[in-house]
C-alpha cells in the first residue's frame, strides 16, 4: 500500500457537503488502487473564525504544510461578510495559498459531451471546448501594497489597492503555463491589460521573452476585455490561457458556464515544492447551502487533480474521471446541470451514484 496524509478543509456553506462526497470517492478509489489515506480534517474560513477567532489557525497551516496534499471545499458566508478584513473567511483562504506558496492555479474548463445541453451557449459553440486557465495565485492586486483605507486631499474616504508583479513572479507562472501548453495543443494565450497597466506591460514583456525557450508553443497576447468577449463568441480558439490573479479569477468563472455550471470546475494550485492545494473554483454558495443541492463534481474532479498533480497517482485519478463520465452517462444530474430527459438528484445521492461508477470502473467515452 502507498500511504498519504491528506489535509481536508471543508470550510463553510456547501463546502462540507461536497468534501464529504469527495472524501468517500478518494477512499473507495484508494481501496481499489492500493492507496491508503490518513485524513486530517482542519478548520478554515468562517468555521475557523467561529471556533478560534481567526480565519486561518496556525495549526491548520502547519498540518497542511506537513501533509502530502490539501483538499479544500469552500469558505465564506453572509455571517462574516461585514467582518474587518483580517477577520474575513476570504483572508484565511488567501493566507493558506500564500503560506503554501502555491502560485500556479490550474483551472481546466472542459465541456463534457453529456453536458452540452446544460451550457448556456449554443451546442455548436460549446461542443468540444477544452481549455486551461493558468491563473497566477499569490501575487497581483490581491496582495499588492500599498493597500487600505484612508482619505484623499479633499478629506474624502478612499479605499485603494495595488496591482504589482515582480519579474520572478511572472517568469515562474509563465514557465508553468508554457509547459502545460506543450502537453496540450501547443497554443498559449497570455491575457493582460498592457494597453493601460504597467504591471501588465511588464507581464507581456517577460512572457514574450520566455517564449524563446518554448519554440514549440505558439504564443499570442490578448487584452482581458477582448478575451472575456472571445470566450463567449468562440471559446474553441483557446487552448491554454495564462493570466494574473484577478483576471484569472474572473475568466475562470466565465469559462465555467460554457461547461454547464460553475459546479463542474476543479482546480489545482501548485508551487515549486511542498503540498498542492486542490479546490473547486466555486464558493460556499450560501443560497443553496444545507439544502443538499450542491453539485459535488467540481470537488470530486479536484480530488482527481490531487491524485494526478499532487501525488502522481495517475491511475487512481483516471478511475475518478471515468466514474464522473459514467455517472453523467447514466443521466444523473444536480439542479445546476439538469436538462430535459435527465434525472434530478441531490448532492448526497449523486455522491452514492459516483461511488457505484467507481466500483464498476467503466472506461471513459
Ligand atoms: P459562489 O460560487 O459561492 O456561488 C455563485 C452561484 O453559483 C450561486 O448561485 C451558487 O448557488 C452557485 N453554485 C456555486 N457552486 C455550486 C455548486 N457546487 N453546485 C450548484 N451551484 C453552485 O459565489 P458567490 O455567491 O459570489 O460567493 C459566496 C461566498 O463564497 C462568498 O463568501 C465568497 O467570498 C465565497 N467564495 C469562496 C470561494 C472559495 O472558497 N474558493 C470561491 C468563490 C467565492
Ligand atoms: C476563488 C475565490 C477567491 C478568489 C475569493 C473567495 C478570495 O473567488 O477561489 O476563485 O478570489 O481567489
Ligand atoms: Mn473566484
Amino acid at each position: 500500500h502507498r500511504r498519504y496524509t491528506i489535509t481536508l478543509l471543508p470550510g463553510d456553506g456547501i463546502g462540507p457537503e461536497v468534501i464529504s462526497v469527495a472524501k468517500d470517492v478518494l477512499l473507495l478509489t484508494g481501496s481499489l488502487e492500493g492507496i491508503k489515506y490518513d485524513f486530517r480534517e482542519m478548520l478554515l474560513g468562517g468555521a475557523a473564525l467561529d471556533a478560534t477567532g481567526v480565519p486561518l489557525p496556525e495549526e491548520t497551516l502547519s498540518v497542511a504544510k506537513q501533509s502530502d496534499a490539501v483538499l479544500l471545499g469552500a469558505i465564506g458566508g453572509y455571517k462574516w461578510d461585514k467582518n474587518e478584513k483580517h477577520l474575513k473567511p476570504e483572508t484565511g483562504l488567501l493566507q493558506i495559498r500564500k503560506g503554501l506558496q502555491v502560485f500556479a492555479n490550474l483551472r481546466p474548463a472542459t465541456v463534457f459531451p453529456q453536458l452540452v445541453d446544460a451550457s448556456t451557449l449554443k451546442r455548436e459553440i460549446a461542443e468540444g471546448v477544452d481549455l486551461m486557465v493558468v491563473r497566477e495565485l499569490t501575487g497581483g492586486i490581491y496582495f499588492g501594497k500599498p493597500r487600505g483605507f484612508g482619505t484623499n486631499e479633499n478629506g474624502e474616504e478612499i479605499g485603494y489597492n495595488t496591482e504589482v508583479y515582480a519579474a520572478h513572479e511572472i517568469d515562474r507562472i509563465a514557465h508553468v503555463a508554457f509547459k502545460i501548453a506543450q502537453k496540450r495543443q501547443g497554443r498559449l494565450c497570455s491575457v493582460d491589460k498592457a494597453n493601460v497597466l504597467e504591471a501588465s506591460m511588464l507581464w507581456r514583456k517577460r512572457v514574450s521573452a520566455i517564449a524563446q525557450k518554448y519554440p514549440d508553443v505558439e504564443l499570442s497576447h490578448m487584452y482581458v476585455d477582448n478575451a472575456s468577449m472571445q470566450l463567449i463568441r468562440y471559446p474553441k480558439q483557446f487552448d491554454t490561457i495564462v493570466t494574473n490573479n484577478i483576471f484569472g479569477d474572473i475568466l475562470s468563472d466565465e469559462a465555467s458556464m460554457i461547461t454547464g455550471s460553475i459546479g463542474m470546475l476543479p482546480s489545482a494550485s501548485l508551487g515549486d515544492s511542498g503540498p498542492g492545494l486542490f479546490e473547486p473554483i466555486h464558493g460556499s454558495a450560501p443560497d443553496i447551502a444545507g439544502q443538499d443541492k450542491a453539485n459535488p463534481f467540481a470537488t470530486v474532479l479536484s480530488a482527481a487533480m490531487l491524485l494526478r498533480y499532487g501525488l502522481g497517482e495517475d491511475k487512481a485519478a483516471e478511475r475518478i474521471e471515468n466514474a464522473v463520465l459514467d455517472t453523467l452517462n447514466r443521466g444523473l444530474r444536480t439542479a445546476d446541470i439538469y436538462s430535459a430527459g435527465t434525472k434530478l438528484v441531490g448532492c448526497k445521492q449523486l455522491g452514492e451514484e459516483i461511488l457505484k461508477s467507481v466500483e464498476s470502473n467503466v472506461p471513459a467515452g
